[in-house]
């Protein structure tokens, strides 16, 4: 593999720019190399400057339930784009985007559009503080919410993979109002709020973990919660930046059938722009500025362009139902060819999957949450991944993330992905 303008970009890369990359797990830290420089996408492919061609899992980490580049999308946005790029004032797209968004997720009564995940997840941790009058909030060991400071704190991700999981620069007093609860497990919740009584405004959940890996929360346990917010008001904030519209239409809520109070939004919503979303109860959600007086504002919010793709990707959603049957199929498919290589190489490797999320261990235990994610042979899954790249297969560089299946893998991707599996798994 001829990589040659990819490390010559790097080199230059990271004289300018902190570790040559915009984000941290770009970078291969985790797996060794140097990263590679990619030029275009299409469908299930993407090549980099080099002209190598990989079949990628990683779909720009989650927006991609398409695969890359859909003619819809693209479409929409060379339309759009005629019109000009952004007029900070309301336009007719925003208002047919919240109306879609309320459709396809129930629970969302009112939405605030905002331009990424880590906006959508602290601006709904405000709104929950303003709405309350408290301010401590439970997160759980693992997941991750974005790099706002207080989220930063046994964060899951890139801050996890890279072993920065609280991060320098989390002030105590940041630090103070963040409580830490294990994921999956009920009594570390009951626990918290049994000490913090009547001092928490809300509990801020991946309902399925998609940052120590994909880590399915067990449907008892999220109902369990959906209790205790019940009866001890606090807000439930569902985080589904990646798991909405990607485990199925109306994201985990529609699919545990639970309820949150907020939810946030963030990858698919933008049909690969940058795009976020918070929305939920109208009760709440009023209390924001200027209906209300809890403030969150956004220059570039609801912009044009990000409203076209993501209305776009929305649109293609509603009118097409059978996507999710299409990706279970492909993810099935996928699931078993796995299991069937482990099996031949007498492993027992955990293989977690919801619907297209998926991520391989490589440890003989169940895992359930951050203590057995972090059991996971991280040096093995870095010769795994560089195998994997050598047979042109592209998955997320790091171990604690998830695999994106969309529906441009065809069956002969899957098929070449399955043998690329069986020959690195022989080598590891
Ligand atoms: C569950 C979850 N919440 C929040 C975020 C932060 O989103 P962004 O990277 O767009 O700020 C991510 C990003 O991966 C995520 O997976």
């Amino acid at each position: 593999m001829n990589t040659e303008k990819s490390n010559r970009l790097f080199n230059e890369a990271k004289k300018i720019i902190p570790g040559g990359v915009n984000s941290p797990v770009r970078a291969f830290k985790a797996v060794g190399g140097n990263p590679l420089f990619i030029k275009k996408g299409e469908g299930s492919k993407i090549y980099d400057v080099d002209d190598n061609e990989y079949i990628e899992y990683i779909g720009s980490w989650g927006p991609h339930l398409f695969g890359h580049n859909p003619p819809f999308i693209k479409e929409a946005l060379l339309k759009e784009i005629e019109n000009g790029t952004s007029f900070g004032a309301p336009t007719e797209l925003e208002v047919k985007m919240a109306k879609l968004i309320t459709e396809l997720v129930p629970s969302i009564e009112m939405v605030r559009m905002v331009n990424s995940g880590t906006e959508a997840t602290m601006s709904a941790v405000r709104t929950a503080r303003g709405y309350t009058g408290k301010e401590k909030f439970i997160k759980f060991e693992g997941c991750y919410h974005g790099h706002a400071d207080y989220f930063l704190i046994k964060a899951g991700s890139g801050a996890l993979t890279l072993g920065i999981p609280t991060s320098p620069g989390v002030t105590k007093g940041n630090a103070a109002d963040t409580l830490l609860a294990d994921y999956n497990d009920i009594e570390s919740v009951k626990e918290l709020i049994a000490k913090n009584k009547n001092e928490i405004a809300a509990i801020i959940i991946e309902p399925v973990a998609g940052n120590m890996g994909v880590v399915p929360a067990n449907p008892e346990f999220l109902r369990e919660i959906r209790n205790i917010c019940d009866e001890e008001r606090i807000v439930l904030i569902f985080d589904e930046v990646m798991t909405g519209f990607r485990v199925s239409k109306g994201g985990a809520q529609e699919l545990y059938g639970i309820k949150p109070d907020l939810t946030t939004f963030g990858k698919i919503i933008g049909g690969g722009l940058p795009v976020g979303a918070f929305g939920g109860r109208k009760e709440i959600m009023e209390m924001i500025a200027p209906s209300g007086s809890i403030y969150q504002a956004g220059t570039l919010s609801g912009n044009p362009l990000a409203m076209a793709a993501g209305y776009a990707a929305l649109n293609y959603i509603k009118d097409h139902p059978d996507t999710y049957s299409l990706l279970e199929e492909k993810a099935s498919y996928l699931e078993k060819g796995i299991k069937e290589n482990l099996k031949s190489i007498n492993k027992n490797y955990a293989l977690n999957r919801v619907g297209s999320m998926m991520t391989l261990f490589f440890v003989e235990e169940e895992v359930r949450d951050y203590k057995t994610a972090v059991k996971s042979n991280t040096v093995t899954f870095g010769k795994y991944f560089s195998e994997m790249l050598k047979r042109g297969i592209y998955l997320a560089p790091a171990q604690f993330e998830a695999a994106f299946i969309s529906t441009a893998h065809s069956n002969e991707d899957l098929d070449r992905t399955i043998k690329a599996q069986s020959e690195a798994l022989r080598l590891l």
